[in-house]
């Protein structure tokens, strides 16, 4: 079923809780692909319902980035959520989830500040009151979310214990096309030699995963092998690259603990993230 408004998802879920079925919840700005998809397969194989929410989130994007080109396709979203088993999808307005004179905030200090935050300071703020009011609209049991966006990921983990939201925040591994490029609804931006040009991302995070599993612990020596990799790509520029603490995401000197490697590229105009936990 595909509605639009947040009365009929809460009159929805009020009739499943009553028969005593659990809800997942997955969160999404549509353009659907097969990294999505293996969210909502994980979420039906874990509830016996799944919603999955279908948004391009304004907050959470800046004033020059590409919430107006962002691509939209409801119908090819609801046939894959459909297919992949979702019971509800959830595709609002942006006046049906944001009053005009809206004033409440929802910011995670500290963890939103670096990495994509410090080139995008809007985009976690908008981010977590999305996710808040989804959370608060659908009071799913379980959340999923990918760790294609790790940080995201770790902001969301922080804002549900911090706020003793009661849900369970799942993450999902990255789902990657054969060549490696780690799939993403902005991937459709690229031209056919910025699509090519676009596989130094896993490249360079695979040749310092390589160098991490050879003894490699030193975060500047990790960063130039990345770093010279994405040089060596004419149509790409990295825009950073980062070695932090999995949990803290603050950037560690030396590889002691859990580590977050994580890299935004543009190629081209496009700016793709990618990255890899490594676990000592
Ligand atoms: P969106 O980019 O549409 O992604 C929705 C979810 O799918 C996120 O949790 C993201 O990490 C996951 N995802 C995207 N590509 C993936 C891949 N290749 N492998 C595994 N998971 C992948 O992230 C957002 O939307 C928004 O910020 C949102 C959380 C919906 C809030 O507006």
């Amino acid at each position: 079923m595909l509605v639009h408004t947040i009365n009929e998802v809460r009159e929805q879920v009020k009739a499943w809780k009553k028969e005593g079925l659990s809800v997942g919840l997955v969160p999404t700005m549509g353009y659907l692909h097969e990294g999505h998809r293996s969210l909502i397969e994980k979420a039906v194989s874990e509830n016996d319902r799944v919603v999955v929410s279908v948004f391009v989130n304004p907050t959470q994007f800046g004033p020059n980035e590409d919430y107006d080109d962002y691509p939209r396709d409801i119908e090819k979203d609801y046939d894959l959520c459909s297919d992949a088993g979702a019971s509800l999808v959830f595709n609002p307005a942006p006046d049906e989830m944001y009053f005009p004179d809206r004033c409440t905030t929802v910011n995670v200090e500290g963890l939103s500040k670096g990495l994509c935050g410090a080139k995008r300071p809007v985009h976690f703020g908008g981010v977590c009151l999305v996710v808040s009011k989804l959370l608060n609209i659908v009071t799913p049991d379980r959340a999923y979310f990918g760790e294609k966006d790790a940080q995201q990921l770790a902001i969301i983990k922080r804002m549900v214990r911090d706020l003793s939201m009661d849900v369970q925040i799942v993450g999902c591994p990255i789902v990657r096309e054969a060549d490696g490029l780690a799939k993403s609804s902005r991937n459709t931006y690229l031209s056919a030699d910025e699509r090519q040009a676009a596989l130094v991302l896993s490249r360079s995070l695979n040749k310092a995963k390589a160098a991490m599993e050879d003894g490699m612990r030193n975060a500047s020596e990790i960063y130039k092998v990345i770093s010279d990799e994405i040089a060596s790509e004419p149509l790409a520029k990295a825009d950073y690259i980062e070695i932090v603490d999995s949990e803290t995401l603050q950037p560690v000197e030396t590889v002691e603990k859990d580590v977050l490697v994580a890299i935004a590229v543009f190629v081209g105009k496009t700016r793709l993230i990618d990255n890899f936990t490594y676990r000592v």
